[in-house]
């Protein structure tokens, strides 16, 4: 398998995620315009992915970009970002990058524009291998938090799919996995789209890490029980108060974990953090369309012409979550006050 997103003779080849697991097929991005494609179908999703994919969809602008003189070649860019900003509301991880690499642009406005195109590419790889070395951090520091033999809850995907590196949530279980716990996994399927089912279930079949899948409304009665003993989900967006927003059903599971006296966990970089937002109710909830929920796979599965509701994600207060996982620690409440301190 190739990287999840990784920049090749000047295109951005993504691993098409929407045909996983059936098919492993890579989708070329010759354009920006073909990112932003990419990002609002979710041939590539995850928060941290998202983030690199938008990154390189700002170096492929520039490289692709026809302007010659300096400020057709600004407008140029202008347009290519704002677009990217566009395609997804929830993710923080989009604008930091897209602030990131428009803060580079900035910072080398006087360069010739063919040495502006080629320092743009050299940020977008930087953010790539950061994004690596983070998840590297992030496994190793959330895998001392699960014991030998543990059975852990998660939900959505976020791993090797979902971020450059190992990824988040997953990545902490991969690690302990690896460490020789012995944990096993339960994954919830993850509806609408299924991250769980077809994504998360595949990576952990391929890291061979023991596990069963379960349909999510199925969570209560396995946490009955007794034998999760943590849960531990990736993150959207995190607010300075440590509220964060992630896959529809994350809420839920949180709930049921406090309910069971079960650890409740997040892992997420730094860049999931939002500190210019104090309360979760701030976080921007996507609504994605009907059919992912009247459509399983292209086949009808509920009457025709009918209203849903479909929110991707939801917000957990942050009572709920017993620890932070990232880069610089586990960042344990009161929240408002810690998380500022990794920063
Ligand atoms: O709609 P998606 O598939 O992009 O949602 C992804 C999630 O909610 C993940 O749990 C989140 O991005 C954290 S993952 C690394």
């Amino acid at each position: 398998m190739l990287p999840t997103v990784a920049w090749k003779n000047n295109t951005v080849v993504m691993i098409d995620q929407r045909k996983l697991p059936g098919k492993e097929i890579y989708f070329k991005c010759k354009n920006y315009k073909e990112v932003v494609y990419c990002i609002k179908t979710l041939a590539v999703r995850g928060a941290p992915a998202i983030g690199v994919s938008a990154a390189y969809g700002v170096a492929l602008a520039a490289v692709k970009a026809k302007a010659k003189e300096k400020i057709k070649f600004f407008n140029e860019m202008a347009y290519a970002i704002a677009e990217l900003r566009a395609s997804r509301p929830t993710a923080v991880n989009l604008f930091w990058a897209l602030d990131r690499m428009t803060a580079k642009l900035i910072s080398i406005e006087n360069m010739p524009v063919e040495k502006i195109k080629k320092e743009l590419l050299k940020e977008a790889n930087l953010i790539e291998k950061q994004d690596i070395a983070i998840n590297t951090k992030m496994a190793k520091n959330g895998a001392k938090l699960f014991k030998k033999g543990e059975t852990i809850m998660t939900i959505c995907n976020t791993g090797v799919l979902a971020a450059a590196g190992v990824g988040t949530a997953f990545g902490v279980l991969n690690e302990a996995h690896k460490q020789g716990k012995k944990i096993n996994v339960v994954a919830c399927e993850t509806r609408p789209l299924l991250q769980g089912s077809r994504l998360t279930a595949w990576e952990l079949k391929r890291a061979g890490i023991p596990f069963r899948l379960i349909t999510d409304n199925m969570s209560c009665y396995i946490m009955s029980k007794g034998f999760i003993k943590g849960v531990i989900a990736g993150a959207d967006r995190i607010t300075a108060n440590g509220d964060t927003a992630n896959k529809i059903g994350t809420y839920m599971l949180a709930v049921l974990a406090k309910n069971f006296k079960i650890p409740f966990y997040i892992c997420a970089p730094k860049s999931t953090i939002d500190l210019k937002l104090n309360s979760g109710k701030l976080i921007p909830i996507e609504e994605r369309k009907s059919t992912e929920v009247t459509e399983l796979h292209g086949v009808k599965t509920a009457p025709k012409g009918i209203k849903v509701y479909n929110p991707a994600f939801d917000v957990t207060p942050n009572e709920l979550i017993a620890g932070i996982i990232t880069e610089a620690g586990v960042v344990r409440p009161p929240y408002l006050k810690n998380l500022k301190k990794i920063f």
